[in-house]
Order: C-alpha cells, then sequence, then structure tokens
C-alpha cells in the first residue's frame, strides 16, 4: 500500500534518507508497529541476517533485492541502555524484518540499507512504557544515531474504504473526504507533534490515548506505540532547545487512514528523531 506506491511521504523519506548521510549518519535504530513482546518483555532485533516478511498489495520486486544491514553492535548498545534502564530485554535472533521497517528504510535509502536496529513494541501497549523505551535510547541520538517510529496517525483497518483497494489496487483514493473522527484524530496529533516540547510532548503524545477520538482512530494500539517512543526520544529536558517538530508531509489512503511525517529535532544539533506516524 503507501509504503509500497510513489507519495509525497515517500519523497520526504527520501529527503531525510539524504540528510542523515549527508551529517554522517552513523546507525538507524526503529520501534515499527508489527511486532511486540509479551509479559513484561522488550526484545532486540539480533538475527545477523534476516530474511523479510511478504507484505500484502505491494509487489516483491519493490522489496526482495533489498540487503537488510542489522546493527548488531548497535543492538547491543540497545540493550545495555535498556537493560541499565530496568527493562527485562533480550535479543532476538530468529526475528525476520517486516514491512513496516524495511519499506521506509528502502525509501529513505535506496542506495544501501544503514545500520540498523529494530527494537519491539511491548504487547500489554503502555504508552508510557514504550515513551520510557525512547528515553533509555536517547542518548544515542548524540552519537548520530536517528531514531525513527513508524505506526500512523490514523490507523483502524475496520473503518477504511477497502472497495477502491480490492476492485483497483487503487490505494490512494478518496472517493469521499475523511470522516469527522479521523480528521480530528488527526489533527490533534498534528497539534500535540507540532505545539509541544521537552516533557510537555511526552505528557501530550501518551496523554492522546485518552482522547475521546482514540478508540476511533486506533482500533487497536500497535500502530501508537511508535509515537510514544519517539516522544521519550526526544522529550527531555535538554529538547525545549532543539528545533520543534514539523510535519513535513502527509498521506491519506483508503479514505480515513491517515500517515503524517514527523521530524524532531535537527541534524544541525548533531541529533534528530523522526516519526512516521
Ligand atoms: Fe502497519
Amino acid at each position: 500500500m503507501m509504503l509500497g506506491e510513489e507519495s509525497t511521504s515517500a519523497d520526504y523519506w527520501k529527503q531525510c534518507g539524504d540528510e542523515a548521510l549527508a551529517h554522517g549518519l552513523k546507525g538507524v535504530i526503529m520501534m515499527g508497529a508489527h511486532w511486540d513482546a509479551r509479559g513484561n518483555a522488550l526484545e532486540v532485533a539480533m538475527n545477523p541476517s534476516p530474511g523479510k516478511s511478504p507484505v500484502a498489495y505491494v509487489h516483491p520486486s519493490k522489496y526482495v533485492d533489498y540487503r537488510l544491514v542489522p546493527d548488531l553492535e548497535g543492538g547491543e548498545r540497545c540493550q545495555s541502555l535498556l537493560r541499565e534502564n530496568g527493562f527485562n530485554v533480550s535479543a532476538n535472533t530468529k526475528f525476520e524484518w517486516i514491512h513496516d521497517t524495511y519499506l521506509i528504510l528502502i525509501r529513505m535509502f535506496p542506495a544501501g540499507c544503514p545500520p540498523t536496529t529494530i527494537v519491539s513494541m511491548n504487547a500489554r501497549f503502555d504508552p508510557h512504557f514504550h515513551m520510557r523505551v525512547g528515553a533509555a535510547l536517547r542518548p544515542l541520538r548524540h552519537e548520530g544515531y536517528l531514531l525513527i517510529g513508524t505506526g500512523g496517525a490514523v490507523h483502524n483497518l475496520y473503518r477504511n474504504v477497502w472497495a477502491p483497494m480490492l476492485k483497483h489496487r487503487d490505494n490512494f483514493a478518496q472517493e469521499t473526504a475523511p470522516e469527522g473522527w479521523a480528521l480530528g484524530f488527526r489533527q490533534s496529533v498534528e497539534d500535540v507533534m507540532t505545539a509541544n516540547r521537552g516533557p510537555a510532548l511526552r505528557r501530550g503524545v501518551t496523554r492522546l490515548m485518552k482522547h475521546p477520538q482514540y478508540r476511533d482512530a486506533h482500533a487497536t494500539d500497535d500502530h501508537f506505540m511508535s509515537a510514544c517512543f519517539v516522544a521519550g526520544a526526544a522529550g527531555d529536558w535538554e529538547d525545549v532547545e532543539q528545533e520543534g517538530g514539523r510535519l513535513g508531509a502527509e498521506t491519506w489512503e483508503l479514505t480515513n487512514m491517515c500517515n503524517s511525517q514527523f521530524t524532531l529535532g535537527s541534524w544541525r544539533g548533531g541529533q534528530s528523531v523522526s516519526a512516521a506516524a
């Protein structure tokens, strides 16, 4: 779907990737929306030669040949930092990467995958837990790592309009405007991401799960956790001085699903955190 097709969001990711490379990117650390660890656990992808799980509605030619580069050293660093911060974290040496992460890497870095670490979500989907995961990994931003959270601003598969996709393979058809609940929640996400810095950003993003339209916008919590992760990574007091959140691009698909691309921080300060929401 959107991740596999041309879109302004895909163009924006390429621009972000170019910028990262131009500033000596050391590696990427990502949290996606499709991998969660059970109980109170957290996992870090440590498969030295990961495969790719297939993705519906995207032609395999768009991803099969792209070589993934797991950052095992970075993965060890992430595990140490998470352990120091009290997380029950372990290595997963069998994990196969999923489209939420590898399709973005392909768009951002078409010439080659940078060393990348993927951190799982936790299946209890506690916003504060995921915020603290981002906070624990935050110091790596100072070393040239780009932290990315990939989920969705509005992502409720039960309320999407699927007919144009199923009949014509057209995920971008908007036969009608998005519904009010989708527009309303999307606006709140933009407001929180762009109008808050530092700890206020952390409070605002985690509080969005209490928004009256949250459950309409997210029938399940999995696509919202990465926003909490990003708020943790970019929501320290130190970040109050940093450049605030910017909405770089946005793509609606399936009528009611909104993919908003935010960047927080800047490479000028030697660090950046992105939220591909
Ligand atoms: Fe997804």
